[in-house]
């Protein structure tokens, strides 16, 4: 299994002065309460959504873009500055209810795919990260990615997922709408940790 690499783009190292604030995930992530996490949530419209949809949750995120930091901090929504992979391995086990990893970068390259925030390393961590019955969902709107996403899934859980027909709770976000301007087709893949 092979570790994502986090490469820092050039939209992320545009506001190195900008210094986020120093909060750490696994000081706020305790088995007492109901997580939901959302993965490279960018300018923070899917959090925000979660905190609304689910009140009795307490919803944090990760991201590597400081202006998508800032403007969640400022809601009081716990989130974490830099790189995920980095972050939920820090995290305790059987501790979240839902993780969101919605419109990832898709890395299309094939030489840059090892950059893809999903594959089998990460995606064994979101899966110990789960409580029992906690919803892992993907989406995206690149084929290759979708298809080696859903594969990843299913060789690690051994269950037969495919892509869904509904989208879920989860919100529609701006890259979604980037890919529907595109006529890109949506792929979205609800696992459930049994
Ligand atoms: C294509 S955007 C999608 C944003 C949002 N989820 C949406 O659907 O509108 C991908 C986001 O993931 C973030 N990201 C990429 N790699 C990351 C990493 N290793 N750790 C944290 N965030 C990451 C990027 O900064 C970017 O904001």
């Amino acid at each position: 299994m092979t570790r994502p690499i986090y490469y820092k783009s050039f939209r992320s190292r545009k506001f190195e002065d900008f210094s986020p604030p120093k909060n750490s995930l696994s000081e706020v992530i305790s088995k007492d309460s109901h997580i939901i996490l959302d993965i490279g949530f960018g300018t923070g419209d899917s959090t925000i959504f979660l905190n609304k949809m689910f009140p009795g949750h307490l919803v944090c995120g990760i991201e590597a873009y400081k202006p998508g930091i800032k403007i969640l901090d400022k809601r009081d929504i716990p989130v974490e500055y830099g790189d995920a992979v980095e972050i939920i391995e820090k995290l305790e086990a059987e501790t979240i209810s839902q993780i969101y990893l919605l419109f990832p970068d898709p890395w299309q390259k094939n030489k840059h795919r090892k950059r893809r925030l999903l594959n089998d390393y990460s995606f064994e961590i979101i899966n110990r990260l789960l409580i029992k019955g906690g919803l892992f969902h993907f989406t995206t709107d690149n084929i290759n990615y979708a298809f080696e996403a859903r594969d990843v899934i299913r060789k690690l859980s051994s269950k037969k997922i495919d892509f869904s027909k509904h989208r879920g709770s989860r919100p529609i976000t701006k890259y979604e709408m980037k890919g529907l301007k595109k006529r890109n087709f949506i792929f979205d893949l609800l696992y459930f940790k049994s």
